[in-house]
């Protein structure tokens, strides 16, 4: 059998959506790309949904491996790779698993790209940041990129700002998710029927980030054409603005980039 474009480490919900958005984005066809999965319903699981897809119990020599196991399983991992020799380029998107755990476990030399994706990856959607090892090569980045591209966008930082990343975009969409739960219920008590405000909700927040996306206006100028003087919009902001919505969203980002530095300690 040749040698896989792509081994993907662990077939959970991140490894299955980077292979729906490799494969959809055209990245390589299938039969190119691998997977390594330990548990045998899952495995089947994967195979159906992907056909032709290799699916092994072990890792195998790649042109590159995607390590996605849960952050207690990637050490493991990792020597389970180096077992067999190989020292292809390996993108880790373990959260909190910093590039010289993987280094050490990998073995020198082995090319490591430690990457933060968020949630929307699993709908093509994601936002990730990634971070360079010692051994990786400005080849290697492009190559992360492209991998992590096909499921969402991707910035590159250096490795001690990916707490930031784990507290803004990491983290963010439960922020959205918060705010989400928060206008259902105040449609709620202004009248609506909960299904009619929880509709009205997921549009708001879909076509608000789509015209932030797509208009290519700042936050700030999208919020101003929406707020006539003495209006409905200016007087709801008022008392966003009163409650402190604005610096509760500054200490939530801070709270949680905290966090990731002191698990990253731990
Ligand atoms: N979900 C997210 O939105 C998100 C966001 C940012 C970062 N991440 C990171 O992405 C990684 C994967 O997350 P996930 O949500 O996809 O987790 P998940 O659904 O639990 O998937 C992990 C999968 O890897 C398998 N696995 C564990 N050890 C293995 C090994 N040695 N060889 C092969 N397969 C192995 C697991 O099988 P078993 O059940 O047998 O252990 C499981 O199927 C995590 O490290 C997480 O920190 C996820």
């Amino acid at each position: 059998m040749a040698t896989a474009r792509l081994q993907v480490i662990g077939g959970g919900r991140m490894g299955e959506a980077l292979l729906a958005g490799l494969v959809a984005e055209g990245w390589a066809p299938v039969d190119e790309l691998r997977l390594v999965e330990r548990l045998p319903d899952r495995a089947d699981e994967l195979r159906a949904r992907f056909p032709g897809l290799v699916v092994d119990e072990e890792p195998s020599h790649a042109d590159g491996h995607v390590l996605a196991v849960k952050p207690d399983d990637v050490e493991a991992a990792c020597r389970a790779l180096a077992s067999t020799g190989a020292r292809a380029p390996v993108l880790s998107i373990a959260a909190g698993v910093p590039l010289a755990r993987l280094e050490a476990a990998l073995g020198r030399g082995t090319p490591v790209v430690r990457a933060m994706p968020n949630t929307p990856a699993l709908v093509g959607a994601g936002a990730a940041a990634l971070a360079a090892g010692t051994a990786a090569s400005e080849d290697d980045l492009t190559w992360a990129e492209s991998v992590l591209g096909a499921v969402g966008t991707v910035v590159r930082v250096d490795e001690p700002l990916l707490d930031a990343v784990t507290g803004l975009s990491g983290s963010g969409p439960a922020y959205v998710f918060l705010v989400a739960e928060a206008l259902v219920d105040a449609g709620v008590l202004v009248g609506l029927p909960r299904p009619v405000a929880a509709a009205l909700t997921r549009q708001t927040l879909l076509g608000a980030a789509r015209l932030l996306d797509e208009s290519g206006e700042s936050p700030e100028a999208l919020r101003a054409a929406v707020t006539s003087p003495g209006g409905t919009t200016a007087s709801g902001l008022r008392a966003l603005e009163a409650a402190g919505v604005r610096s509760a969203l500054l200490d939530a980002v801070v709270a949680a980039t905290e966090r990731s530095r002191e698990l990253g300690r731990s």
